[in-house]
């Protein structure tokens, strides 16, 4: 089953929305396999990040991520990664959908409340950054027969 790496960032941790944003990912079925509250270091931001090295943004996302602590999270379920982007909303929250996370709850680009892995390929690589095997639980969940 599909995986993908999700992350409150430290403006959705500083106000109160971890469980909201929890919530509408359990509601919509998908599976959550793990999940910590921490704080970012800069090398680890570095490396999550690498992708825009080269933005003019990028000292800005850096200096945010390790702003704060931020809630890390891997879910499982079909299509995980795509959906999940759409329950999140578009990046800048001001062209973001209400019902989406930032278009409910984010004004500004920078400051957008969640992150989200935008391929397969970056979630697993994302999800192995962030968390070890160890951290990481397989179970079953009677619902899923109601899912799939
Ligand atoms: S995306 O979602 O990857 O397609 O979006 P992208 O536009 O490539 O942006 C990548 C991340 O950079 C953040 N971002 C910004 N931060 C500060 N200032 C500006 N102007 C800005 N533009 C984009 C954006 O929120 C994305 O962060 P993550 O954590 O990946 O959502």
């Amino acid at each position: 089953m599909e995986k993908t790496f999700l992350m409150v960032k430290p403006d959705g941790v500083q106000r109160n929305l971890i469980g909201d944003i929890v919530a509408r990912f359990e509601q919509k079925g998908f599976k959550l396999i793990g999940a910590k509250l921490m704080t970012v270091s800069t090398d680890l931001a570095e490396k999550h990040y690498a992708e825009h090295k080269e933005r003019p943004f990028f000292g800005e996302l850096v200096d945010f991520i390790t702003s704060g602590p931020v809630f890390a999270m891997v879910w499982e379920g079909e299509n995980v990664v795509t959906s999940a982007r759409t329950i999140m909303g578009k990046t800048n929250p001001s062209e973001a959908l209400p019902g989406t996370i930032r278009g409910d709850y984010g004004i500004n680009v920078g400051k957008n409340i969640i992150h989200g892995s935008d391929s397969l390929e970056s979630a697993s690589r994302e999800m192995k950054l962030f968390f070890n095997e160890e951290e990481l639980t397989s179970y079953n969940k009677q619902s899923e027969t109601w899912i799939y």
